[in-house]
Order: C-alpha cells, then structure tokens, then sequence
C-alpha cells in the first residue's frame, strides 16, 4: 500500500510494476516515463490544463542555467532542519519539471523520504520524470490523492495552493514550505512589460494563509542576478505569467534586449498545521 488513494473511490493504491489500483478495480497505468496520470477528466477544465511544453522546456532551460539555485539551496536548508522523522513522506505541489524536488533528492541527507512530485501539466511531469528516484504524478492541487494525514511535508514554489485541501493531507505534524515572490521580485522585467507595475504582496499571503496554519517562519531570498542573452530573456519571459498578461508590443521591445540584470526577491514560508486544544 502507498498513501496514494483512487481518485474516483478514495479508498487506497497500491503499486504494482506497471499500475496503480485500488480494491474496487480501478486501475490507473504507468506511462512509459514512470509516471502516473491520476488526473480524471472532469477535473481538467481544458484538454492540456497546466503549463504548455513550450513553458515547461523554456522553464528547464532557464533553471538548469542556475538562475534559481539561491531559492533550492533555502529549500533544501529549510527541508534539511524539518525532516526528523524516518520515512518521512515528501510532497511538492505544482512541481513544475521538478528541479526543487529533485536538488532536494540530490543534496539533503535524510532518512529515506519518500519524495512525490505532483503538478496537473503532463508536459512538465514528463519531462521532471527523468529523475528516477522520485514518484511523479498527474493530478490537480484541488483534489491531491493523497489520504488524509498522510504527509509530512507539502512544498510549493511559485504554485497555486488550496490551502483546505494541504490541510487535509496533512500530518498533525506536516509543516508546509512555500515560496512566494515579494516585491521586488523581477521588478525590472515587469517594470518594462507593463506601464503600472502591480506590487506583490507579501501581506495579503500573511493574511491568507495564517487563516489556515500558524506561520513558523518567514524567510527573505533576496539577489541580483544577470542574464546575458536573449534566449535566458526569452526562456525567463515564457516561463512566468508575465508572457500572458503583457502586450505584443512591449514583448516585442524585449526581444531587442541582449542583457538584463535582475532582482531575485522571494520569501520561504514556513508553515506548520495549526494545533486545535480538545475541550474536556
Ligand atoms: C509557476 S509554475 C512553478 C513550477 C515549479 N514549482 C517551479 O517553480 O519551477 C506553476 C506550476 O503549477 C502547475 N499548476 C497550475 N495549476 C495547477 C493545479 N490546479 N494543480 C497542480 N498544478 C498546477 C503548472 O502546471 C506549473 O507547473
Ligand atoms: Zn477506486
């Protein structure tokens, strides 16, 4: 048994060499990568939900270059003084082409965590199904199948969260690392893909999630990095929501920049399940 459950019955998964089933029959396939689709139809709002293969080998080029290592070294800190327990099972939630999930792998010496990586693109869970240590999963943050209580620790980096659905896969001890951009984070890019540049706001995240849990610690990842060619500019661009909300023109203007120094300006988050004292 894994604490994976059915996403059609609830009830659990086991793992065979070339499925996952549960005892009502259901039985979801190994792809040929090793990877499963738990994702069920009626939980996709479109055919190919999540990010596109152009994102995704866009956003493995730009972080294989190291752009990013200052957040997965943090990650890896945070991860490194968390994981107590042996066998301690490891989720990263919208995992994108797993390079969180798979320096941790690498880098943080642990006793045997079991290390999932779940994100609801096919294209990004195919390509992060090159690291072979680590089980990778299609399926949606809305309905993780994962049982109840069953995680000890839920990662998220840049990635949409539901915060009742982490709760409920949560261990009473699981802890949640995240990591949000704050306000400075790539200021200069947006600064010249938009007239007005929305601040992100590291308050509202406050206000959000210590509704659910009790917020442990707050870390700010700040530095400056520079990308020396179009194709690191354009793999940044294709990798962020900013490709979307930004016109053809401005877009236009950046492909004519051959270098950009940047402002790397996230916050780790550290956040435990909140403890509720039993009246007597
Ligand atoms: C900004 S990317 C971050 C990816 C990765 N954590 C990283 O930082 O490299 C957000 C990821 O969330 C995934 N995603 C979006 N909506 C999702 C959902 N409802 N459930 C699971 N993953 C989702 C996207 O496919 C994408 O890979
Ligand atoms: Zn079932």
């Amino acid at each position: 048994m894994t604490i994976l459950i059915c996403p059609t019955c609830s009830t659990s998964l086991q793992a065979f060499d070339k499925n996952y089933a549960c005892e009502k029959g259901h039985s979801f396939d190994k792809a040929k990568q090793g990877y499963v689709n738990l994702l069920l139809s009626h939980q996709k709002r479109t055919l190919l939900p999540g990010d596109s293969k152009e994102m995704v080998d866009s956003r493995k080029k730009f972080l294989n270059k190291g752009f990013y290592k200052a957040i997965a070294q943090a990650v890896n800190e945070c991860m490194q003084e968390s994981l107590i327990a042996d066998g301690a099972q490891v989720v990263d939630v919208g995992c994108g082409v797993g390079y969180y999930l798979s320096y941790l792998q690498e880098n943080v010496s642990v006793k045997h965590p079991v290390y999932w990586g779940v994100d609801i693109s096919k294209e990004a869970i195919k390509c992060a199904s090159s690291y072979k240590a680590i089980k990778w999963l299609v399926a949606s943050s809305k309905n993780l199948p994962f049982a109840s209580g069953s995680v000890d620790i839920v990662l998220s980096v840049f990635s949409p969260l539901y915060l009742e659905e982490i709760n409920r896969i949560l261990s009473p001890q699981g802890k949640v690392i995240m990591v949000t951009p704050a306000k400075q984070h790539l200021i200069e890019l947006r600064s010249m893909l938009f007239e007005q540049v929305e601040a992100h706001s590291v308050d509202k995240t406050i206000e959000k999630y210590s509704a659910v849990f009790d917020i442990k610690e707050q870390i700010s990842i700040c530095a400056s990095f520079s990308l020396s060619s179009q194709q690191d500019i354009d793999n940044l661009l294709k990798m962020t929501p900013l490709y979307w909300k930004s016109s053809a023109s401005k877009k236009e203007a950046l492909r004519k920049v051959e270098s950009l120094d940047l402002t790397l300006d996230v916050v780790l988050w550290e956040l435990s399940k909140r403890s509720y004292s039993l009246r007597t």
